[in-house]
């Protein structure tokens, strides 16, 4: 590839997470569940829930905010707000259009993605061909949710699988050799009853709570991510062992760790955060992202590999030079 190929760089990350963190403890007096089931079948130990004043967007404009200060730019600086979640604050008008508010960066383009647990993977393709084709300099590609707010807490099977969050990036054009290298998208609506809300705007006027066959989800997941993982690393030239780190959609240790050794990736190559957030939806990779960039794990010229998968059935992965 030439140097002078315009790509998508990452120039900035930054993370939200709702003041109240929840235990499996915590969760156990509610719900019958115990702390021990849920660390050995997902992993996961903590979740942030919001609180009445927390949103999807308050959650987003912070993550965007230290995302915007990280890359040392202003919302001036925007062209383009994309929000990937499936828990918008309403129906519409889009979230993107509260974060741009918010920002100061009012008249640049504000839209949100709908792709449930992959909506980061769209939302980053959608801006990348944005900013390749010319139209836009600076992006900002946050992933929010409050699934709190749509979980059936009668449910305990999947009232303790998730979290509220919010992570964000900001890519900006660039000429050279860093940046986004290649990326595949995938939906197959066959399974769209697999993982979804019983209620829409368009159907019974209400939001609605999530229901998921966790089983055949978990199925799915660990065969479409390995798949959609080898297609991107052809698509980019690279190989599995070139890659520096995976950052994958915290839905469960144990898909990160089939998927891992399906691919025969070395465990300690993927960024675990489920422990600490559980799943996130849209939020968990850029949060993901974040955590290991502020730590000192992810350094300038790491290849990375971002990968999700969820409701729909969607999925996607993305190779990108650090
Ligand atoms: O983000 C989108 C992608 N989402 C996913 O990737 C989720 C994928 N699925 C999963 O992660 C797993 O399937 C779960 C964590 C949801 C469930 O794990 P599992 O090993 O597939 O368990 P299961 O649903 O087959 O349930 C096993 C048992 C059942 O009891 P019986 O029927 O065997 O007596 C459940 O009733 O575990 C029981 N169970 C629980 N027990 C204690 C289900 N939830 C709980 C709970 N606490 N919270």
């Amino acid at each position: 590839m030439s140097a002078s190929t315009r790509r998508s760089v990452i120039k900035g990350t930054g993370s939200a997470l709702p003041r109240t963190r929840v235990s499996n403890a915590d969760l156990a007096k509610r719900v019958d569940t115990t702390d021990e089931w849920i660390v050995e079948r997902t992993g996961i130990k903590f979740r942030h829930i919001a609180e009445d004043d927390e949103t999807t967007s308050s959650l987003a404009i912070e993550a965007a905010d230290k995302a915007m200060k990280a890359a040392g730019i202003s919302g001036a600086d925007i062209d383009l707000i994309i929000v990937a979640t499936a828990t918008p604050d309403q129906t519409f008008p889009a979230t993107a259009t509260i974060v741009q508010d918010a920002l100061g960066s009012n008249g640049c383009v504000a839209f949100d993605v709908a792709a449930v647990c992959s909506g980061f993977l769209y939302a980053l393709s959608v801006a990348d061909s944005m900013i390749r084709v010319g139209s836009v300099q600076n992006a900002l590609v946050i992933g929010a949710e409050t699934f709190s707010r749509i979980l059936d807490w009668e449910d305990r099977g999947t009232c303790v699988l998730f979290g509220d969050g919010a992570g964000a990036i900001v890519l900006a054009a660039e000429q050279g050799e860093n940046g986004i290298l290649a990326t595949r998208l995938h939906a197959d609506g066959a399974h769209n009853q697999l993982l979804y809300v019983d209620g829409g705007a368009g159907t019974t006027g209400t939001v609605g709570k999530l229901r998921m066959k966790g089983r055949e989800v978990f199925r799915h997941a660990v065969v479409n991510l390995s798949s959609v993982l080898k297609e991107v690393l052809d698509e980019a030239g690279e190989s599995i062992d070139n890659v520096d780190w995976v950052v994958p959609h915290q839905a469960n240790a144990r898909i990160l760790d089939a998927t891992a050794k399906k691919l025969n990736l070395a465990p300690e190559k993927v960024i675990k955060t489920v422990d600490m957030h559980a799943n996130t939806s849209a939020a968990s990779v850029p949060l993901a992202l974040d955590t290991a960039v502020r730590d000192g794990r992810i350094k300038a010229g790491d290849l990375l590999v971002l990968e999700a998968m969820g409701g729909g059935f969607t999925w996607g992965a993305s190779v990108i030079r650090y």
